[in-house]
């Protein structure tokens, strides 16, 4: 079921007072960088993979951080409220308009500065790829490290504003981690350029970490100065099939031991069985032979394959090398499309302490018996964090219960309802259940004194009003 957010406002664009405000848009970036036409505006509206859609009067694109003010200001003329927008590869409707905003997409902002090998740092555009930043890393030997399977079409900006994690956070961390400086326009048009990126610092608070996670609510990113990695050239993976997913998570004290570690990614049964059913790729092991799998991936500037192999001798398992690791990461990579292929799920992105993972997903189990009997549960994600993305098909009219069931039950166990996409339009409504009424009040206190007129991404992170 595709969730349709906001739409209280007409989104229509020769309704006053959208009309006036088309206006001054052409004026800022140009007539060609204002979508208001029905088709040209379809593929910011609804996200990747169809799961949340809302209307928008008009996509702006602006090319510079001068363009994003002025649009700022424009809308902030004209009492409407802008969402921005990235790669638009979101899953909790954080980025998809909502109640007649405006769109601004930052897909323009694709620059790349030069990689600085000494302080190993680049300055990219939020617009810029995952991918494309971890190639330009790469012509200078070096790796970006936030790596997940929507690289392709994922972007700096929406990165930096759900602290983005993915499958590479075992070893250096979420996006957090990464991001040295931003530049990023206020919602008064005010533009802060912090993007020297100097590794020491103590000069007050550091406005960049306030914006990551912040997602949209509190300023336009346009530019981030980033951490770059070594870049391993060499790696091997392994699948390993354990008994259950308390022997998996027991395998993560020898697998922290090696010292090329580089993701431990959980596919259980029903998430391997159907990205490889959706490749059309026979499974690395059969799926129905284990109760959980572990993808291992190590990496190395020497080859680490001897460290796997190693490890695979008291384990069950496959190890991964060249064009067989590609495959592997493929069909980690695919889990998400495959089950967007089979229908919209309602999907969580949770996390506990990883020692409760178990309990936490018996509970769901538990719930499904007596909720939705004949729904499906399809569960992966990053082992090493405990981040499960939680996925039901076809619990129809029990989706709300489900949801809230997993949602408690990740809390209850001392975790978290999001543990890398975010809160979103999807947990609003969860917030202060998760981070308790005073941290709620002082993050509301920041957004009022950033954003008092409640311009940038509305119904995010908080419920309205
Ligand atoms: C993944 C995304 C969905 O782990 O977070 O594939
Ligand atoms: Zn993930």
């Amino acid at each position: 079921m595709t969730t349709t957010v906001g739409g209280a406002t007409p989104a229509d664009p020769a309704a006053a007072p959208v009309a006036g405000l088309v206006a001054s848009l052409r004026a800022i970036v140009g007539d060609a960088h204002v979508l208001v036409d029905a088709d040209m505006r379809a593929t910011y509206e609804t996200d990747w993979l169809g799961q949340w859609h809302g209307t928008t009067p008009c996509v702006v694109r602006p090319g510079t951080a001068e363009q994003v003010a002025a649009v700022l200001q424009a809308c902030a003329a004209a009492g409407i409220a802008v969402v921005p927008q990235g790669g638009n590869t979101g899953l909790v409707g954080g980025s998809v308009p909502r109640g007649g905003a405006v769109l601004l997409s930052l897909q323009r902002f694709t620059e790349l500065g030069p990689v600085d090998t000494l302080a190993m740092q680049v300055t990219a555009g939020a617009g810029v790829t995952i991918e494309q930043l971890q190639q330009h890393a790469r012509a200078a030997d070096l790796d970006f490290a936030v790596d997940w399977g929507a690289r392709a079409s994922a972007t700096v900006g929406g990165a930096v504003n759900t602290n983005a994690g993915g499958s590479r956070v075992v070893r250096f961390g979420t996006m957090r981690a990464q991001v040295a400086g931003v530049q990023a326009v206020l919602a008064d048009g005010s533009v802060i350029t912090q993007l020297h990126g100097l590794p020491k610092e103590t000069a007050g608070p550091h406005l960049p970490s306030l914006l990551v996670g912040s997602e949209g609510t509190l300023a336009v990113v346009t530019a981030a100065r980033l951490r770059l990695v070594p870049w391993f050239r060499s790696s091997a993976a392994a699948l390993i099939a354990c008994d259950s997913l308390v022997d998996a998570v027991a395998l993560l004290p020898q697998l922290r031991h090696l010292p090329s570690l580089d993701a431990v990614e959980l596919l259980m049964p029903e998430a391997l069985a159907l990205a490889c059913a959706h490749l059309a790729v026979r499974p690395p092991i059969e799926p129905a032979s284990a109760g959980a799998f572990v993808m291992v991936d190590c990496a190395a500037h020497l080859d680490p394959t001897d460290e796997l192999a190693e490890l695979l001798q008291l384990q069950r398992g496959v190890l991964a090398v060249g064009a067989q690791r590609d495959l592997l990461y493929r069909i980690r990579d695919h889990v998400t499309i495959a089950i967007g292929a089979r229908g919209v799920p309602l999907k969580l992105d949770v996390a506990v302490p990883v020692q409760h993972l178990d309990r936490l997903l018996r509970a769901v189990r538990q719930g499904l018996r007596t909720q939705a009997p004949a729904a499906e549960l399809i569960v992966f994600g990053h082992l090493a964090e405990g981040n499960v993305h939680v996925n039901i098909l076809g619990a129809g009219d029990a989706e709300p219960r489900m949801r809230d069931l997993v949602l408690t039950a990740a809390i209850d166990l001392g975790g978290t309802i999001s543990a890398e996409h975010g809160i979103g339009v999807a947990k609003a409504d969860w917030l202060e259940r998760l981070k308790g009424p005073a941290a709620v009040a002082a993050l509301r206190a920041i957004k009022q004194a950033l954003d008092p007129g409640n311009l940038l991404n509305p119904g995010v992170l908080y419920p309205p009003g």
